[in-house]
């Protein structure tokens, strides 16, 4: 730990052009990032393409006061959208997952033993307060609301006063963010699919830059999977894409067939269909002859999961959409 310490001392913030970062093209808007990346630096994803919320993103990384509040359905890229974000701009980020019993010496950080000596071991809240990281709190609906309340003071962007190592206090750096994930936009749950989620204090919601994420459009979907899945050919990932869409059509109520009975019980995210991809190749070689892999691995990444109409009616749905004809990849 004390090396990576030294390595956030050592950081050195620079001014990168906005448009050269994320679009390839100069756009003279100035955006604030570090030389190099650090040990707490995501990796960047070679197969991300960035979705259409990424502006607003952009836009809240140029000002840095308000919190970031990203809501949005399961598994649509909520929480790699930041850390793609912060991998361009080689910014360290400090990372948790939120939970109702959550108490604030796990942000803030803890008294530990090393050697028969005593010393405080920063939280990942502290780390990204005192050295300018991206502090990412995920699922921050699942908080209890009151545990929730006392980052109103860091999120009005006050020092973080820390008794337990002497009284520190650790005035944010001026390239402290804070950015934050959830299924929910805080005021609790009306799908009835996200259990645990808590209805937040509107006061604490207040506080945050809202930001609403959906799954991507088709072409942005097809692309980074074409990569992921090279082995499929291109008109059936299409097809797949276009599949998982009509399934989220059909969950909402929506879709082209969507009589009461058709209604789907589960949600088609982008990290299901990016499954769905990779187990379609693996299943290719062992599926018994007839079986097509595609609804093979659709059933393991799916179907298996979903209420028993639930499920025939996906069966029915794939036999319609993966015919004799696309199952030849098989
Ligand atoms: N634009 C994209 N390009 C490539 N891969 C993507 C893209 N968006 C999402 N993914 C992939 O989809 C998966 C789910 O993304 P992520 O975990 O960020 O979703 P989430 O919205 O945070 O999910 P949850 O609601 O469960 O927290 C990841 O494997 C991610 O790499
Ligand atoms: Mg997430």
């Amino acid at each position: 730990m004390t090396q990576s310490i030294t390595e956030l001392e050592n950081l050195s913030a620079v001014e990168m052009d906005a448009g050269s970062v994320f679009s390839g093209r100069a756009s003279g808007t100035k955006i604030m990032a570090y030389s190099s990346p650090s040990t707490f630096t995501p990796a960047t994803n070679p197969n991300y393409l960035f979705p259409d919320q990424s502006g607003d993103l952009i836009v809240w990384s140029l000002d840095n006061h308000d919190p970031l509040y990203i809501f949005g359905p399961q598994g649509s890229g909520k929480s790699c959208l930041v850390k793609e974000l912060a991998s361009r701009l080689n910014y360290p980020v400090f990372e948790l997952t939120g939970h109702s019993r959550l108490e604030f010496p796990e942000l803030a950080g803890h008294l530990s033993v090393k050697d028969g000596q005593m010393f405080f071991q920063y939280g990942p809240l502290s780390l990204a307060m005192k050295f300018g990281g991206l502090f990412l709190l995920n699922e921050i609906d699942l908080l209890d609301p009151s545990t929730a309340a006392v980052l109103n003071w860091i999120l009005d962007g006050f020092p973080l006063c820390i008794p337990e190592n002497g009284g520190e206090l650790i005035t944010p750096s001026p390239m402290f963010r804070f950015a934050a994930t959830a299924n929910t936009n805080g005021s609790s749950d009306e799908t009835g699919l996200c259990h645990g989620t808590l209805r937040q204090n509107s006061a604490f919601v207040d506080r945050f830059w809202l930001c609403e994420t959906g799954y991507p459009k088709a072409d942005r979907e097809v692309a980074p999977l074409a990569k992921i899945a090279p082995a499929l050919p291109s008109a059936l990932l299409s097809k797949m894409v276009e599949f998982a869409s009509e399934v989220r059509k059909l969950f909402r109520g929506s879709g082209s067939e969507s009589r009461a009975e058709n209604l789907l019980d589960v949600a088609f995210s982008t990290r299901t269909l990016i499954r769905w991809a990779r187990l379609a190749i693996k299943f290719r070689p062992p599926v018994k002859q007839g079986v097509s892999p595609i609804n093979y691995a659709l059933d393991r990444t799916l179907a298996f999961r979903a209420s028993s109409e639930s499920e025939a009616f996906l069966h029915e749905l794939s036999q319609r959409f993966f015919n004799a004809e696309s199952a030849g990849h098989n």
